[in-house]
């Protein structure tokens, strides 16, 4: 089979590994995919947002099957577009998509159907938008309505910054047409936890949970990233935990999806915070998450290609889906400045002992060597017996990777370490 992945982060590489594990797939484009993922699939130069030239390169390479792993293009109808020509994928089509393309929407929908988030009011203009942060509470939440790159949530800790959040996401235009509306929002408090589930509109198959470390500095401090490291599973989701969430988030969140007309097939990403009153919705993905994909793959003990099929065959719930009772660990290494300003083109330095448990996200390849490119360069996963020994084991493999101007938070999994859970 011929395979195509949209997409050319660390989560892209972690879903390449896990499909070439089958043996059915001859051949894996990548479309850009990275200097790093050039090692295990073909990596063609056709951005994750040119959907035509996309389209056009899947007819031509006579594509049998494709995975949409970025929100941008699952969000402009990429899967729509392939599925036209007949070529069956793994990812939600645009009208389901939606449900992260939009707070709005996503905000909106948990209100009708009674799924447990955050209390909110949505804004299109900046007048009323000023008036209510005046006399809502603080710490309040400021968020733009559509994509932008993980980045357009403004947590206030003072009214000051929520009417400059306001400002800056409504006069400013910061996020672009992304912030003609915004959702202010009740701040919530409690661990976070990541659930990526398989759905196929039916069934929902939720994945081994996991931990973000979003704070670019340790103890979670300083500007928020794209993620600086995963671990799973993570010890704050217990059993009771995901119970709840079957019944009262992931099936009646399905349900909705289908009572709107909008069937959603694909990763279902849950962001959920567990609060005193219980598990709240934070965000929808529509799609895996980054870093969490880079250990929640490596804990799957069934074949991707054959539970992402049964998705897009609606068969999901006769399909296996297990996964490993072990920990995994991910920490992402990343250019020194990230996520503001950062130097970019030094030679990468991978040792082969470790090369395999090494997923790249930024890394281009010049004159025959592979050199950073990205904020994030890459991301280094081991799997452990306990989570603390997963821990350690990916620590000791960041030792051994070298490139010049290199960051990494040294407190990946600590705050797991300390869930009562755990103790
Ligand atoms: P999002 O992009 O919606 O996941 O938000 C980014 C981060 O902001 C989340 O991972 C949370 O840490 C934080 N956050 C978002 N919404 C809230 C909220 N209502 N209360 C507290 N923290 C929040
Ligand atoms: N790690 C969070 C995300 O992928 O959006």
């Amino acid at each position: 089979m011929k395979i195509l992945v949209v997409g050319g982060g660390g989560r892209e590489h972690a879903i390449i590994r896990k499909l070439k594990e089958n043996k059915d797939v001859a051949e894996i484009y990548a479309l850009p995919g990275n200097g790093g993922i050039a090692s295990d699939a073909v990596c063609v130069d056709i951005g994750a947002k040119d959907i035509e030239k996309i389209v056009a390169f899947a007819v031509e390479n006579k594509i049998d099957y494709a995975v949409v792993a970025p929100d941008d293009p699952l969000v402009l109808g990429c899967v729509d577009a392939l599925e036209e020509k007949g070529i069956p994928c793994f990812g939600p089509r645009a009208n389901a998509a939606i449900i992260e393309g939009s707070k709005v929407f996503s905000k909106e929908l948990m209100k009708k159907y009674s799924i447990p988030t955050a209390a909110c009011e949505v804004f299109s203009d900046v007048d009323s938008a000023l008036e209510y942060v005046a006399t809502a509470p603080i710490p309040t939440v400021i968020k733009a309505d559509g994509l932008a790159l993980g980045k357009g949530v403004i947590i206030a800790f003072t009214r000051e910054e929520a009417v400059a959040a306001v400002k800056s996401m409504m006069c400013d235009k910061a996020f672009g047409k992304s912030g003609e509306r915004i959702v202010i929002e009740e701040f919530l408090e409690g661990p976070e936890v990541s659930v990526l589930s398989f759905t196929d509109g039916k069934t929902v198959v939720p994945m081994i949970s996991s931990m973000d470390h979003k704070r670019i500095g340790e103890n979670d401090t300083g500007l928020n990233t794209g993620g600086m490291g995963t671990i799973a599973p993570n010890p704050y989701y217990t059993d009771a935990v995901a119970a709840e969430c079957m019944e009262k988030i992931f099936l009646p969140t399905i349900n909705a999806m289908n009572a709107e007309g909008r069937p959603f097939k694909g990763c279902l990403y849950f962001g959920l915070m567990i609060t005193k009153d219980g598990p709240k919705v934070i965000e929808y993905n529509c799609r895996f998450g980054d870093p969490e994909t880079q250990v929640v793959l490596p804990l799957l003990e069934s074949d991707l290609l054959t539970v992402m099929q049964a998705v897009t065959n609606e068969k999901l719930a006769e399909t296996e889906v297990k996964f490993s009772e072990k920990n995994a660990c991910c920490v992402i290494m990343a250019s020194k400045g990230y996520p503001e300003s950062y130097g970019k083109g030094y030679p990468i330095d991978i040792p082969q002992s470790v090369k395999e448990n090494v997923y790249v996200a930024g890394a281009a390849i010049k004159d025959g060597q592979v050199v950073t490119s990205g904020g994030r360069v890459l991301g280094v996963t081991a799997i452990g017996e306990t989570l603390e020994k997963a821990i350690n084991a990916s620590y000791d493999m960041v030792k051994e990777i070298k490139f010049e101007n290199s960051y990494y938070r040294r407190d990946i999994g600590a705050r797991a370490l300390k869930a009562p859970e755990v103790n």
